[in-house]
């Protein structure tokens, strides 16, 4: 399907965006690997994590929705040979996060994904899996991939790179393994499977490496528990910068996640000079929350830290559209783990900017973006989003404040993690439509 957004004028009301997607991956994998019945509350209807679902029922899970809308997963204590390939579909985190599991079980599973998750690199799981004594099968480590599983051994892995998938795939190995498994990468990445691990009763802490804490755990049977799923940050950056864009704007984001490892974009919105704040702030569940309000303003550009990439790595692309309306220049660096996303986003979105008529330059790990403040994009482009929900939901925010309409070619991978984004938006007045 493709959708069209028209300058909507000001976007009012308060709701409630859908619930974050990587706890929502982990609550299904954690529960499926527990003994009993894990009740999650509020998990994410989106394709991806339906991905997840899947997976857990054919590595021996039960995987149930109750009539009070939360599901229950019945976990076996583990994971055992599944009789079909499991499908990730579109999903980095659960072909990542699933491999990692599966590795300390006698098993043989075979991994696959869509066009977009067979492009991209899995020699980063494969590479600490196999050190931990895990064997693979797999043609230039891209899916399809059969994970043969072992008896592992705990390894110190180095990552090359801060990422959550990376991290938590050896961690979850690392609950089969002898010995400690302590992961050390550059800059922290999302912490949600350690704080879950915890959660599940895994025998979870951190060590100093270098100087900073790191995670290590050690061979742990997991216990069920009861999970409740807080909204995406990630999902509530999307309406969030529509109010920021859309003059005279004012919206409310409720059960808001606000862990301090996803807020990079918040933190960089308010150095623009955003008027945002976390209100009525809670922990109910080992994962802070709050409500976020937004009002549109003036904004400025800005360089984000480097050291900032992986708490609003997902987040680039948004940001980008916001720069666009921000008066300066905006430059992102160290960014490019972008190009291994669902597409390549850097050359997305400035391909997609400068057909909207902003100045917007390539670098090798991010871009720049020449912001001339508000009502000077022109907009009028209709966006190739090859597949990126995240490509498809920003141009879409930014038709919302455009001169002219932006259209977008495929809608339909938007319901990978944000299922009724374009409802949500038009119930604050955004005027998004099928074509
Ligand atoms: C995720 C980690 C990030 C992020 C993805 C979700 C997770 O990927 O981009 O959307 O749930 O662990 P990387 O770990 O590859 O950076």
């Amino acid at each position: 399907m493709r959708l069209k957004a028209r300058n909507s004028g000001a976007l009012k009301g308060r709701v409630r965006p859908p619930g974050d997607k990587s706890i929502s991956h982990r609550a299904v994998i954690l529960g499926a690997l527990a003994e009993g019945e894990t009740v999650i509350e509020g998990l994410l209807g989106a394709e991806d994590v339906k991905c997840t679902m899947a997976a857990a029922a054919l590595f021996g899970a039960g995987v149930e929705q109750r009539s009070d809308g939360r599901w229950t997963v019945a976990g076996a204590g583990g994971f055992s040979q599944p009789t079909e390939t499991i499908d990730c579909g579109n999903s980095g985190t659960a072909v990542r996060l699933l491999m990692g599991a599966a590795s300390g079980y006698k098993l043989s599973a075979r991994f696959d994904g869509d066009q977009s998750l067979r492009r991209r690199p899995m020699n980063r799981v494969i590479a600490p899996l196999s050190q931990m004594g895990a064997r693979f099968d797999s043609t230039q480590n891209r899916l399809p991939v059969i994970v043969h599983g072992a008896q592992l051994k705990g390894i110190t892995y180095r990552s090359p790179v801060s990422s959550a998938q990376v991290k938590s795939a050896v961690l979850l190995a690392g609950l089969q393994a002898e010995g400690e498994t302590v992961v050390v990468e550059p800059e922290r990445s999302r912490d949600h499977t350690e704080r879950m691990l915890e959660v599940f009763g895994a025998d979870i802490d951190t060590v100093e490496v270098d100087g900073a804490q790191h995670p290590r755990v050690r061979a742990s049977k997991l216990k069920s528990a009861s999970i409740y799923v807080p909204a995406d940050p990630s999902s509530a950056a999307f309406p969030a910068a529509a109010a920021l864009i859309c003059p005279k704007s004012e919206v409310r984001l409720s059960d808001v996640l606000v862990n301090p490892l996803r807020l990079g974009l918040f933190e960089t919105l308010l150095e623009m000079g955003a008027t945002l704040s976390f209100e009525e702030r809670r922990d109910p569940i080992g994962e802070p929350i709050a409500d976020l309000v937004v009002r549109s303003g003036p904004l400025v550009g800005v360089t984000p830290p480097i050291k900032r990439a992986p708490a609003m790595i997902d987040e680039f692309p948004i940001l980008a559209v916001v720069a666009a309306f921000a008066k300066g220049e905006t430059r992102i660096t160290g960014a490019s783990e972008l190009r291994v996303k669902e597409s390549d986003r850097i050359t997305q979105m400035v391909e997609g900017l400068k057909a909207c008529g902003v100045e917007a330059e390539e670098l090798p790990d991010g871009m720049i973006v020449h912001g001339d403040g508000p009502k000077s994009v022109k907009g009028g482009a209709h966006i190739r989003t090859n597949g990126d929900h995240r490509v498809a939901m920003s141009f879409l925010v930014l038709g919302l404040a455009s001169k002219e309409p932006v259209t977008v070619d495929d809608a339909d991978m938007i319901a990978t993690s944000f299922p009724g984004f374009a409802d949500l938006m038009r119930s604050l007045g955004a005027d998004i439509t099928a074509l």
